[in-house]
């Protein structure tokens, strides 16, 4: 594996492989199997777990990491081409990134979705743009619209939750008070479908997922012997399902124009996940969250404190995803 920018860049089996791997990493220490090796993580937004798990799973493993916040402590960057840098920019990726690299043995990057320009930010290109300025192997830690560290640690959940292979996952939008990013969304979705399963997205019709978002999906279920459907139906969406995955997104409808997104939650008070929700579904059912989560907001606390939540484990497994993408990215040891 030469880099980690998508998990729809990977084969069934190189996605088996690393749960695999994950799962011996977590059971067995391997304390000097990245001994000497550096991990840059470059971080243009804020982060809880990626960050906190990115460090523990190279420490675990024997290397070390640099984290650089740019404007917090470290110059702020450019990442637009053909600016005239007069702004508060002091340097631009384009220095950055290859410098940065060559102190490294691979690079993190997280940025964010400008939020405005929808086409701009499914094509993610500004990411994919700053990855190719890497001479190292690049590990995508949330971009414009993939965030594969968190997918493939919720792939992991699932397993480790006994959902079936071929089980019903409904990715459901949830209420909250601002516009979020499709990054999530659209790794879940896709994760889903490949591992095989009945993915319903549950959502208004104005937060209906971008059709390459969903085509992307489509192509992973038809692949994996899944299947992917959309509705607004809570009842119908949730019968017999084994996982609900709440999540708020943005709406493609009102791609930028805050006002005009308001105005479209403003109806939408009946979007907070509660624990009538899983009237309907499997009695085993299980709650999933990427985090963070607004409490009471996205979803209740009746829900968050149930026996239903996965979200701590889902978060643990983050370290043990993370841990094997790096073994094989920086040649631990098979
Ligand atoms: N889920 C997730 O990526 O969390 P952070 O934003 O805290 O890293």
């Amino acid at each position: 594996m030469k880099r980690f920018l998508s998990l729809a860049e990977l084969e069934r089996d190189e996605v088996r492989d690393l749960l695999a791997l994950a799962a011996r990493l977590a059971a067995h220490a391997e304390p000097s199997a990245l001994a000497g090796k550096i991990l840059g993580l470059l971080f243009f937004d804020p982060s809880l777990r990626t960050l906190a798990s990115m460090q523990a799973a190279m420490a675990r493993l024997g290397g070390s990491s640099i984290v650089l916040a740019p404007g917090r402590g470290t110059w702020q960057l450019e990442t637009r081409d053909g600016v005239v840098m007069d702004g508060a920019a002091a340097e631009h990726v384009r220095e950055a990134i290859p410098v940065l690299a060559g102190y490294v043995d691979a690079l993190g990057i997280r940025a964010f979705a400008g939020g405005v320009d929808l086409a701009a930010d499914l094509d993610d290109a500004s990411f994919r743009g700053m990855a190719e300025l890497a001479p190292v192997p690049v590990v995508n830690l949330e971009s414009a619209i993939d965030h594969p560290c968190q997918a493939l640690g919720d792939w992991k959940t699932l397993d480790d939750l006994g959902v079936p292979a071929h089980g019903r996952l409904v990715l459901s939008w949830a209420n909250h008070p601002k516009p979020l990013p499709l990054a999530v969304p659209a790794a879940v979705v896709h994760m889903a479908a490949a591992r095989g399963m009945e993915v319903v997205v549950l959502r208004p019709d104005a937060f209906a997922l971008p059709e390459a978002v969903m085509r992307r999906a489509r192509d992973a279920a038809q692949r994996s012997g899944g299947r992917v459907s959309e509705t607004d139906d809570r009842a119908e969406a949730l019968a017999g399902a084994h996982a609900l995955y709440g999540k708020s997104w943005s709406s493609p409808l009102h791609y930028g124009d805050a006002a005009a997104e308001a105005e479209a939650r403003r109806q939408l008070g009946e979007w907070t996940i509660d624990l009538d929700w899983f009237a309907g579904a499997a009695p085993e059912a299980r709650f999933l969250h990427c985090l963070p989560v607004r409490r009471n907001v996205v979803v209740t606390d009746a829900v968050l404190d149930s026996p239903r939540s996965a979200v701590v484990g889902q978060a643990h497994n983050r370290l043990w995803v993370q841990m094997a993408v790096l073994h094989r990215l920086l040649g631990g040891p098979r």
